[in-house]
């Protein structure tokens, strides 16, 4: 016993030296960092010095001895950083009146004697039991109308005074205590924030948010639509939220599209509140340090693209399941790159397997790796993974992470890992001031994604992503550079703007795609486009609505088949493909037909047309073709807006390029089953992970990957 109080007591010694040690460099530190933070700020492009490589870290689920194999085990890694702290509200506030930071006043201390670079979170992402049992308001009320007890994670109701206060409150007692720690490179709030609460405290701040928007009853009555099912309401606190019990339905479809968008609208405001609620409590004592959450790719729920505003870099959580196409990642990466216009962090990735989806694949050798890189490739300066050490309980114990169970470095994954970390180390900051340039820019909208899926008919198969991901996955097999753009983004800076299923065009929208385009600019849309405004009320005067002009065709009707039906497009070259789930039914008003229905009885009216509108051209798309069709109208498109893929014979290799003046990287990645040869445009480059030369002789086998300069 005694001996074990002696070590502990040198042991304790030994730390104090050292975090005295620590607080005097921190001075020295704090000066040289604080301007170099303010820089990296100002530039927004180079945010971290180097490439974070590590990912969520929880030694406050291990006993101590465990730290101690970390430590070296990350090392052996080359792992330079770690997110901690993202789930111990419960630790760091056992009651309301305590607040304990001792153990992650040591986590940080002993991470920041290791020179990691640490990205901290808040851990407001599961409240504590405490504050559930004393203030069952912090409980969400679900659709169905139930209201929750404790349990579970990303579970507070966001217009909880109760949650507003204490998340706040914790945000800036950890800002206070680490704010001016050097190593903590990043803020991290929350975690992955979502989901919705229809309990009486957000039933009551709707109905605010409501009046702020509208100011009157009757406006809001006609935004929507009221008089339809005689649902007028003649006093705010009539308005019910719309879940299950009130004008949603079962499907998660609406009776009223209008309330239903609002109340994502404001569910997205509410949770964005608690965001900044956090952000500004660590502002109050950090007014340096890069403040993000992890975003989730395509995620419904939140508007990311109002969200990003409110952020200083963008990160996001990338999980594809085992038969997601590459092009759907790629997809992901580039709508995150494109929410601020920047590079992004990859907050999390396993290294191996989930253990959340219906099967939980491995990744096979050297597809972490190529999946690293590929993430890179779109603008990612970080690569960190969930977790580093596997769960002993609860149900992530099945979740890949960099030390697995077995708790050894002699692991498939682990050597992975650890040669990826070199690799990155090796590339040093060679990438991080690089960016993505584009000529092409995808339209991506929240107010879309729901008013599409909300909308009764025509089908229910209208969903918004997959529609978006048919149309960038022509660009994405020819490797040319796309940028996933806002409904508002600044049209002029691309040479081809495609918007799928623009259902809803809100107001000056059309105005600015008809100066878009009449200044030369190339614009495609498709079926189920122009159709309704921002309240989901129709553009009356005939489809598509406000871009009837610009398309110059009137669409008069819209058919609907079932997956076991299907029409064909008979092109004017001569070309014909298969095409289903909507066709519309239009006349042309100036535009011309490129193709035209092959069956049915609107046998030989236009599917798809080119309109000539100023110095520019607008493709409309009449109707859901398969693949090759698509590529046809594209490929016309392309040639029209003088959009080319920089490297012509890509041969089925991923190629990326980011660039920083007239420094070109080239990222080559193959993810097909075959051999592949380098294209000839990039022989003689470097690779900056081997530091050799590709030549002829050059093969990417599956998973390989070239990062050329
Ligand atoms: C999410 C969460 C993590 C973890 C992983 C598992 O991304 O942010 O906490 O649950 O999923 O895949
Ligand atoms: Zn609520």
């Amino acid at each position: 016993y005694s001996t074990k109080n002696l070590c502990r007591s040198v042991t304790n010694s030994v730390d104090r030296r050292a975090k005295l040690e620590y607080s005097f460099g921190k001075l020295l530190n704090s000066a040289r960092v604080l301007s170099a933070k303010r820089f990296r700020m100002e530039v927004n492009m180079k945010t971290f010095q180097r490439i974070l490589y590590g990912g969520d870290y929880n030694p406050n689920q291990w006993p101590r001895e465990i730290w101690q194999e970390d430590m070296k085990m990350f090392k052996n890694a080359h792992i330079n950083s770690a997110t901690v702290n993202v789930f111990s509200w419960a630790k760091i506030q056992p009651s309301e009146e305590e607040y304990d930071f001792s153990e992650l006043d040591d986590i940080i201390d002993m991470l920041s004697r290791e020179e990691y670079d640490i990205v901290l979170a808040s851990s407001t992402g599961a409240i504590p039991a405490w504050m559930a049992k004393r203030y069952p308001e912090v409980e969400r009320t679900d659709y169905e109308g139930r209201h929750h007890k404790f349990g579970h994670r990303h579970n507070a109701c966001p217009n909880s005074p109760v949650y507003q206060k204490y998340s706040a409150k914790l945000a800036g007692k950890l800002a206070k205590r680490y704010g001016s720690n050097p190593h903590i490179k990043c803020w991290h709030i929350n975690n992955e924030y979502g989901g919705e609460c229809y309990c009486e405290n957000c039933e009551k701040a709707f109905r605010v948010w409501l009046k702020k928007k509208y100011g009157t009853l009757d406006a809001l009555n006609q935004a929507w639509n009221m008089e339809f099912w005689g649902h007028t309401v003649y006093d705010w606190d009539e308005i019910v939220l719309p879940n299950v019990l009130g004008d949603g339905m079962e499907n998660g479809r609406t009776a009223f599209a209008g309330i239903s968008l609002d109340h994502k609208r404001f569910n997205s405001d509410s949770i964005l509140a608690n965001f900044v609620g956090e952000r500004e409590a660590i502002r109050a004592f950090d007014k340096e340090t890069p403040v993000t959450t992890n975003l989730m790719g395509t995620f419904k729920g939140l508007d990311y693209f109002k969200w990003a505003k409110e952020m200083d870099i963008v990160s996001w959580d990338n999980y594809p399941r085992y038969d997601t196409p590459w092009s759907e990642t790629a997809m992901c990466h580039d709508l995150m790159r494109g929410l601020k216009d920047a590079p992004f962090m990859l907050m999390e990735q396993t290294p191996s397997q989930q253990n959340w989806q219906a099967y939980n694949s491995l990744k096979r050798p050297g597809q972490m790796r190529a999946q690293s890189y590929q993430t890179i490739a779109h603008g990612a300066n970080t690569i960190q993974f969930f977790q580093l050490r596997r769960s002993v309980g609860a149900c992530e114990k099945f979740h890949g992470a960099v030390i697995a169970h077995a708790g050894t470095e002699n692991t498939r994954v682990f050597r992975e890992v650890a040669q990826l970390g070199a690799e990155l180390e090796r590339l040093g900051d060679a990438v991080l001031d690089s960016r993505n340039e584009a000529a092409v820019g995808i339209v991506f909208d929240w107010d879309n994604y729901w008013a599409l899926e909300y909308t009764s008919g025509p089908s229910i198969d209208l969903t918004y992503v997959r529609h978006i991901h048919e149309y960038y996955k022509y660009f994405y097999d020819r490797n040319i550079a796309v940028n996933m753009i806002p409904c508002d983004a600044d049209f002029s800076q691309y040479k081809l703007i495609v918007a799928p299923v623009l259902y809803m065009v809100k107001d000056g929208m059309a105005q600015a795609l008809e100066t878009y385009v009449e200044n030369g600019g190339t614009f495609v849309t498709t079926y189920m486009s122009g159709i309704v405004g921002q309240s989901d009320n129709v553009h009356l005067g005939g489809y598509p609505g406000p871009l009837r002009k610009l398309a110059g065709v009137w669409v008069e009707e819209i058919d609907a088949l079932a997956p076991e039906q299907c029409n064909e497009v008979v092109m004017h070259n001569g070309k014909s493909c298969s095409c289903g789930l909507v066709c519309d039914l239009m006349h042309l008003e100036g535009a011309e037909s490129l193709g035209v229905y092959g069956k049915d009885f609107y046998q030989g009216m236009p599917a798809v047309t080119r309109n000539s509108f100023g110095k520019g051209h607008v493709y409309y798309v009449g109707t859901h073709m398969e693949e090759q069709g698509i590529s046809g109208i594209l490929e016309q498109a392309a040639m029209d807006a003088d959009v080319k893929s920089e490297i012509s014979d890509g041969n089925g290799l991923e190629i990326v390029c980011r660039s920083a003046g007239d420094k070109k990287i080239y990222f080559v990645l193959n993810f097909t089953d075959q051999e592949k040869h380098i294209p000839v445009a990039l022989l003689g480059k470097k690779d900056l992970l081997s530091g050799e030369g590709v030549t002829e002789e050059t093969v990417l086998k599956k998973y390989d990957v070239f990062i050329l300069q």
